[in-house]
């Protein structure tokens, strides 16, 4: 079964062709970290001007890349919520019509669901019950799965999310957008000892980030000698290379510690026998070695490989199949509705 996947949800217009749920037939994804860049975040209005223009032609790259016409895709998938409206609405459109002229099954996708899925595109399969990290940008919850298309929200955030920590304290450092990537790379020449940055003490499976990043911004007053009454956006201005450097290594380390003792009581309180990373946190190569230290003699442990770990159609058109594969009926195109929030289902 060849399945069309799309994802527009944020700022990346990507799409891909997936062969029976784990064979990349293509993967076309064109980002716009560029634009945003200049903004040092992502302005919804421009993100979804640039899907317009981008949406058509990536779909119809993703089919040349595969070698197929629309008439050999058996289905098509499309991320419908958790997201952007504006951007949400150009992928989800474009599939629609695409479904709607030539007559093929139509599966709208929820977007965590394709990031835990990007993992059946390694080659291996995890084998259940499982236990995900889901961190991305947007989101950073522990889900447990005990069979496909079935998950159970054991821990999640009660404030920032965990990609938007490292954006945030990217932005502190004066480091550019997105700042998991510019953090990870300053990290290289840092000390992740030199700052002791506090764990946020909260309940069970739960995770606290904005605690972490007001951390990180009293480490830097104090360090610098300055109030706490000086605005965030000055402090880079004061920063030298190797404090910038030590403070993205300490910020790094905490956030992974924080992560993987979590990940820790997951795994006593919900016995499993794969753990899996999912989200554009999850291309953090520090966090996959840790991850891999702790649990690769008890655990089958499974991330992305990284250009599948960011937004890409790939996993999109994964989670579907599966979905498919557990007995999903398609959606007629003419009743989707798109929803910015929205847990996984
Ligand atoms: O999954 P994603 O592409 O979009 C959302 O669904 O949110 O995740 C984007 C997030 C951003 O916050 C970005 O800073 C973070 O993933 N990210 C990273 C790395 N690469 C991307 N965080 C830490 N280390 C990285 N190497
Ligand atoms: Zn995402």
């Amino acid at each position: 079964m060849k399945i069309l996947g799309i994802e527009s949800s944020c700022d990346e217009t990507a799409a891909a062709v997936v062969e029976n749920g784990n064979k990349i037939l293509s993967n076309v994804v064109v980002s716009q970290i560029d634009i945003h860049a200049a903004y040092g975040g992502v302005i919804p209005e421009v993100a979804a001007r640039s899907h317009i223009e981008a949406i058509q032609p990536v779909i119809n790259k993703a089919l040349a890349d595969a070698n197929l016409a629309i008439e050999d895709i058996d289905a098509i998938a499309v991320t419908h919520t958790p997201g952007l409206v504006g951007s949400l609405l150009i992928g989800t459109l474009a599939a629609r019509t695409i479904a709607i002229i030539n007559n093929i099954p139509f599966y709208p996708t929820h977007h965590l669901k394709s990031h835990i899925y990007a993992n059946w595109l390694s080659g291996f399969e995890p084998s259940f019950p499982l236990l995900s990290a889901v961190i991305s940008g947007g989101h950073t919850q522990i889900i447990y799965m005990d069979r496909h298309d079935n998950f159970e929200i054991i821990g999640t955030t009660r404030d920032d999310a965990i990609g938007e920590c490292f954006d945030k304290v990217a932005k502190i450092l004066g480091l550019p957008y997105p700042g998991g990537p510019a953090i990870s790379k300053a990290a290289e020449s840092g000390n992740p000892q030199k700052y002791k940055l506090p764990i946020p003490k909260v309940g069970e499976l739960d995770f606290s980030f904005s605690g972490l990043k007001t951390a990180v911004l009293r480490a830097i007053q104090k360090e610098l000698d300055l109030p706490i009454t000086t605005p965030s956006y000055e402090l880079q201005n004061h920063l030298t290379e190797q404090q910038i450097s030590d403070f993205a290594a300490s910020f790094q380390a905490t956030a992974i510690k924080i992560l993987i003792q979590k990940l820790k009581k997951a795994s006593v309180a919900y016995p499993a026998k794969s753990i899996l990373l999912a989200g554009g946190v999850s291309a953090n190569h520090p966090l996959c070695a840790e991850l891999q230290k702790t649990f690769s003699k008890t655990h089958q442990v499974f991330f992305p490989e990284p250009r599948l770990s960011t937004d890409n159609g790939a996993m999109v058109a994964s989670a579907a199949y599966y979905s498919i594969q557990s007995g999903e009926k398609p959606t007629d195109p003419y009743e989707l509705d798109i929803s910015p929030r929205s847990t996984i289902h």
